[in-house]
């Protein structure tokens, strides 16, 4: 660890966060201020100096500021069979059980085939907002009719793009009213293809702005992409036979379940949660945008005016339980930290994904197979019960557990009642004594 060269302003307190230096510093530096931070505990920081699979040159050009990396378990879902493909899953999650609900829901729909995907496309939306307007009617038309030289510019901005089947493919130009009066607001539809598409859209926003506030006389302000991505959905289905999913009254109990959330936000929106611990875990594996993702699915939940969940749930005629997830999936395989990111790029190779579109299938069944294991948790014997398992061994561990102790103090644990730290420390006392 070097001597640091960033200056800490003088502040009426000895920790001002004012670290001028800080963003042009190295990272050897920047942890040399954070060890003097820390009371000259260069031990504790030096947990940062360790990257792992990554190098210090990929973290700087990732973020600003960067210090070290934050490494969350990487597991495997076993048991997917997708559109046919058997496939085994990546996941970045720091949730117990999360992984292993997908294996065991996979497992149940194995014989029925799996999951079954449909995606509806790779368009993105860009918004450009254009205020101040007295005759927004007039400007829409305007903006509307010269949709082909809005294609150009478009097109012109990201040659790659176009030459890989990608660029403009349509315009909605919305009359919005709004409190501080009518905004217009034009929407450039872009076929992204297999990138996520938010550079791509967001240069386009801004390049082509200027030109419809000439058109049309307006104020152009804001020109970003919309999360709400719905015309990215990606939908899957599965079918759990009764007997894969212990009978009839466990189907019967398991729509009960999913009735509430279709009936009730406040269950929507942990339903959802339990489906985004599935479709967040792959994507950032992948390397992909989990904030992005997640605000698309629920702006996409809340659509039709009342929060609502992603999946549904219906019993078929044969008595099983089928199962189908609709979701809007921004999801890319070229670009950002997909394609720097080494980890990023060796769950892709596990995946065998060579598109955006076949990455957003699998999301959709995981997210899906996600629900189903949650739902039958909480339909049957509580979420609580798998959750112990790895969560006593992480209680011990906090205990001070280490080694073959930990299993030992979790085992002990998991048998009797409550599962606490307190009780983790007299588990282990009475072992060491
Ligand atoms: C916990 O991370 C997720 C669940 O709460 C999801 C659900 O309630 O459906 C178990």
């Amino acid at each position: 660890m070097t001597r640091p060269t960033v200056i800490q302003e003088k502040s009426m307190t000895d920790h001002t966060s004012r670290l001028s230096g800080f963003a042009t510093a190295t990272r050897a530096e920047r942890l040399g201020v954070l060890a003097e931070r820390l009371g000259g505990d260069a031990e504790a920081v030096s947990l940062l100096e360790r990257l792992g699979p990554v190098d210090g040159e990929l973290v700087d050009r990732m973020i600003e500021n960067a210090i070290g990396v934050m490494p969350v378990p990487l597991g495997l879902a076993t048991n997917m069979i997708v559109d046919g493909r058997e496939m085994l899953v990546p996941m970045a999650t720091e949730e117990s059980s999360v992984i292993a609900a997908v294996c065991n829901s996979a497992k149940r729909c194995r014989a029925t085939g799996g999951f079954q995907t449909s995606y509806a496309g790779s368009l993105t939306i860009a918004q450009v907002q254009l205020c101040g307007l007295s005759d927004p009617h007039r400007a829409r038309l305007e903006i509307l009719g010269r949709e082909d030289e809005i294609r150009v510019i478009c097109d012109e901005v990201d040659p790659q793009l176009t030459s890989l089947g990608g660029g403009l493919r349509g315009l909605e130009v919305r009359i919005l009213p709004t409190r501080a009066g009518i905004m217009v607001v034009v929407h450039l539809i872009v076929d992204t293809r297999d990138a996520m598409g938010a550079n791509a859209v967001n240069t386009m926003a801004e390049t082509v702005a200027p030109t419809l506030a000439s058109w049309t006389g307006a104020r152009p302000l804001l020109r970003i992409l919309s999360n709400l991505a719905d015309r990215r959905l990606t939908r899957a289905r599965a079918v759990w036979p009764a007997a894969e999913i212990g009978g009839p009254e466990v189907v019967e109990a398991m729509l009960l379940g999913a009735e509430f959330a279709e009936a009730d936000p406040y269950r929507a929106a942990t339903h959802n949660k339990g489906i985004m611990n599935g479709i967040s875990a792959v994507v950032l594996a992948t390397g992909n945008d989990t904030r992005a993702i997640e605000a698309g699915a629920h702006a996409f939940a809340a659509q039709n005016g009342c929060y609502g969940p992603l999946t549904h749930w219906e019993c078929t005629e044969e008595g099983s339980l089928a199962g189908t997830i609709e979701v809007p999936l921004s999801l890319g395989i070229v670009g950002g930290a997909t394609r720097i990111h080494p980890v990023a790029q060796l769950c892709l190779k596990i995946l065998g994904t060579d598109s955006a579109e076949a990455l957003s299938r699998i999301t959709a069944a995981v997210g899906l197979a996600q629900n189903f294991g949650a739902l039958r948790a909480l339909a049957t014997d509580g979420i609580q019960k798998g959750h112990m398992a790895l969560h006593a061994q992480n209680v011990a561990i906090v205990a001070g557990a280490t080694g073959d102790e930990i299993e030992f103090v979790a085992a002990k644990l998991r048998q009797g009642g409550r599962v606490t730290e307190a009780k983790a420390r007299k588990i282990l006392d009475f072992l060491r004594a």
